[in-house]
């Protein structure tokens, strides 16, 4: 993937602003909103490499859709790690998978305060009234949805309340309130769930003590319970006071685990049990719901963590790169019972799932997941086509084009709808032979391509967005 390795995961020079992107097709007058997408900006500072696909500084990306026109910008996010990557052509900042150089990195940090980048690159979210950037530690950098600056960081956990979360809060639009998973590493660690009801500041929910706490990118939500999926990637705390290595390399395999599901009542904070399962690891819950005495969590599950090690730069660059393929699994928890059992929906790759989230999260009648996939046919190292999930008939829709590599598929239903997939997917398209990125605007219930929006430099590969509705009046927010 060479080509595109240099594409995808380069340097990306310029900010811009285009008013009037050109378009091949036609965009559904209903279609008025803004996409903002985050993901990193560079790889690269002064001669220095970052190591991981998780790394990098922060680039967000603003498409306005109005009238059948789109209009867009990037910025890099204003931040501590960014200006001084700037000032000092320097990695100054911890990372995911990579810390400042060893002498630079003693100088500034302590064995308790390890300099952890702001460089909050992996969603965006609306909370409390204002657009987020998020990353997996919890310090969140407020931005302006018009202008793209950077409003600042705000700290709405303080670093007593833990020193990691989830980039994938859950909503509960009918009352107002977020929640999110934050980790307090120390001597006992614990798993702490926090709530933001409408602009108040958050309050913790459930506290539960751990051990060795997992990594975990996300949660499960259905209408009564939490679900935290403990997978057994997890870290001994002390690893991470001392930090000798990057992040995540403190983090250990431990099949031998299993991976027990931690069910908590949503009303009291209290654990209603641990139900075990056999080892496997996620980055990302879909869906949850109650059916009768059973908990359905359905996730993009791995058979183990081994695509943590996949995304390292050094293994993209290589065409051998093979990654390990997500499955959407639905896992059926007996809350009577004891043994978890599950069945594998669909057994195409799937990774950045994405569903009808505003409408029908926690609902049991939801049926389609969006995902982007590798085709199997032509596997070209990386993620080169986007995947529609029918859960209902278990049958499987992609969008593939030669050369195409798309980003996390959105979808966007048609106001009024009656059909659950009558709208929409966007997605941030990198075409290989162009050079260049452009927006894909498909039909989301026959996967047909409506418009194509050209942008006239490259975007780098990022994770996650989410799509404004022009008029909302709840956040249609993933
Ligand atoms: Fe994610």
């Amino acid at each position: 993937m060479s080509k595109v390795y240099e594409l995808g995961f380069g340097n990306t020079e310029n900010e811009i602003k285009i008013e009037k992107l050109e378009i091949q097709g036609i965009i559904p007058g209903w279609l008025q909103g803004t996409l903002i997408r985050n993901g990193p900006g560079t790889f690269k500072v002064g001669e220095q490499q970052y190591r991981h696909w998780f790394d990098g500084l922060a680039m967000l990306h603003k498409f306005s859709i109005q009238n059948g026109n789109v209009s867009y910008a990037n910025k890099y996010l204003n931040t501590k790690a960014y200006r001084e990557a700037k000032a000092t052509n320097q990695i100054s900042y911890s990372e995911f998978a990579t810390d400042p150089c060893r002498s630079l990195f003693s100088r500034i940090m302590t064995v308790f305060s390890p300099k952890i980048t702001d460089s909050a690159k992996v969603s965006i979210a609306k909370i409390a009234q204002r657009y987020m950037a998020l990353a997996e530690t919890p310090i969140q950098v407020e931005f302006d949805p018009d202008t793209l600056e950077s409003v600042g960081v705000f700290n709405y956990e303080d670093r007593l309340v833990g020193q990691m979360t989830t980039v994938h809060p859950q909503f509960d639009f009918e009352y107002d309130t977020v929640y999110n998973l934050v980790t307090r590493y120390h001597r006992v660690s614990h798993y702490n769930i926090h709530q933001i009801v409408g602009n108040t500041p958050p309050t913790k929910l459930s506290s539960l003590p751990v051990n060795s706490p997992s990594y975990l990118h996300s949660f499960g939500m259905s209408k009564n319970y939490f679900i935290l999926t403990e997978f057994p990637l997890v870290v001994n705390p002390l690893a991470l006071l001392l930090w000798l290595k990057p992040y995540i390399e403190n983090f250990k395999w431990k099949p031998e685990r299993g991976t027990p599901f931690w069910v908590i009542n949503r009303h009291t904070g209290e654990l209603v049990s641990r139900f075990e399962s056999d080892p496997f690891f996620a980055f990302h819950h879909i869906n949850a719901f109650e059916q009768g005495d059973e908990l359905i969590v359905d996730l993009a599950a791995y058979s183990d963590a081994s695509i943590i090690q996949s995304y390292y730069l050094q293994r993209m660059q290589s065409n051998l790169n093979q990654l390990p393929s997500g499955n959407l699994r639905r896992y059926r928890i007996p809350l009577k019972g004891k043994t978890v059992s599950y069945e594998t929906i669909s057994d195409s790759c799937m990774e950045l799932p994405n569903f009808d989230y505003a409408r029908l999260n926690t609902n049991p009648d939801y049926r389609y997941v969006y995902s982007v996939s590798v085709n199997k046919e032509k596997n070209l190292g990386f993620y080169n086509q986007i995947l529609k999930v029918d859960i209902k008939h278990k049958k499987d829709l992609f969008w593939f084009e030669f050369g195409c590599y798309p980003g996390e598929p959105i979808f966007v239903g048609r106001p009024g709808r009656a059909n659950e997939d009558d709208g929409v997917i966007l997605s941030v398209v990198l075409d290989e032979r162009a050079g260049s990125s452009f927006l894909l605007v498909l039909d989301a219930s026959s996967f047909n391509e409506i418009a194509r929006v050209s942008i006239p430099q490259p975007i780098l590969f990022g994770y996650h967005g989410a799509y404004f509705p022009e008029n909302h009046e709840k956040s249609e927010l993933l």
